[in-house]
């Protein structure tokens, strides 16, 4: 899929998009239909460990959209700007912006907009995509005060639809909504022409966006409310790995008939 399909898909129908973080995840992904891939600076978390994406480096970034790149198929590749990059615009900006799109990204993500939103135009005129990301915008988690819902109260609420009509004035071709309340979510969405995907945004948005490793049940210790796990992955490989550690142990694996040369 590529941007003009993913705007022209969003008129007809929901948009299914999922983080991938490497060539191994990618390959799984290319089996299936979903639209798009994301790879999101949540993969500090997710992969690395870390409390949260702001340690995510840009370095990271790239070589995680590389590994994407090299075995997806068919699927519109965003990659996220890690912490405090695009703000500091100019040349600054622009080099993070070259280093995510040669290293395999067909469109940038960006969180946030207050303060930035002639950056952010600049980049969509520099001919690279642009995808907005509001509401809970983990990168700013400290000035939120915590991983947590946000648009709750009637300020919160218009800024974020404030904003979300910026991001679109300024060439976003979509937004990512991350938990908000459904009827704010369905409302800027009816608002705005450009497509929104979300995340804990209910089910008005144009489209949706989980991270591979919670939707597949691979993380057992994050449970938020608007997860939905399509499959115990975590249980699935442990189960598989202590069926391989006692065949070791007791000499049942391998086996000279079926594993040996
Ligand atoms: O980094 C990420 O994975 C994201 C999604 C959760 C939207 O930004």
């Amino acid at each position: 899929m590529n941007i003009l399909q993913f705007k022209e898909a969003a008129k007809e129908r929901k948009l299914s998009m999922v983080t991938c973080y490497d060539a191994w995840s990618a390959k799984i992904i290319n089996e299936t239909a979903i639209d798009c891939v994301l790879v999101g600076d949540s993969l500090g978390m997710v992969v690395h460990g870390y409390e949260s994406t702001v340690p995510v480096s840009l370095d990271l970034m790239v070589r995680h959209i590389e590994a994407v790149a090299r075995a997806s198929r068919n699927k519109l590749i965003v990659g996220d700007m890690p912490f405090l990059e695009y703000q500091q615009g100019g040349s600054h900006m622009f080099r993070a912006v070259q280093r995510l799109m040669q290293a395999g990204a067909h469109a940038i993500k960006l969180e946030g907009c207050d303060g930035f939103v002639d950056d952010i135009a600049s980049i969509v005129s520099s001919g690279v995509p642009v995808m907005g990301h509001l509401g809970l915008t983990p990168q700013s988690l400290h000035q939120l005060g915590g991983f947590r819902v946000q648009g709750k109260n009637e300020d919160q609420a218009q800024s974020i639809r404030r904003q979300a009509l910026e991001l679109q004035r300024a060439g976003c071709f979509g937004l990512v909504l991350e938990c908000v309340p459904s009827d704010l979510a369905r409302s800027i969405t009816e608002e705005l022409e450009i497509p929104t995907i979300g995340i804990g945004a209910g089910s008005g948005t144009s489209g949706q966006v989980l991270v591979f490793h919670d939707l597949l049940g691979l993380q057992s210790d994050f449970t938020p409310k608007f997860l939905k796990r399509y499959c115990s992955g975590f249980g699935v490989l442990r189960g598989a790995l202590a069926e391989y550690d006692d065949e070791v142990k007791a000499g049942a694996y391998p086996c000279e008939k079926d594993h040996s040369y």
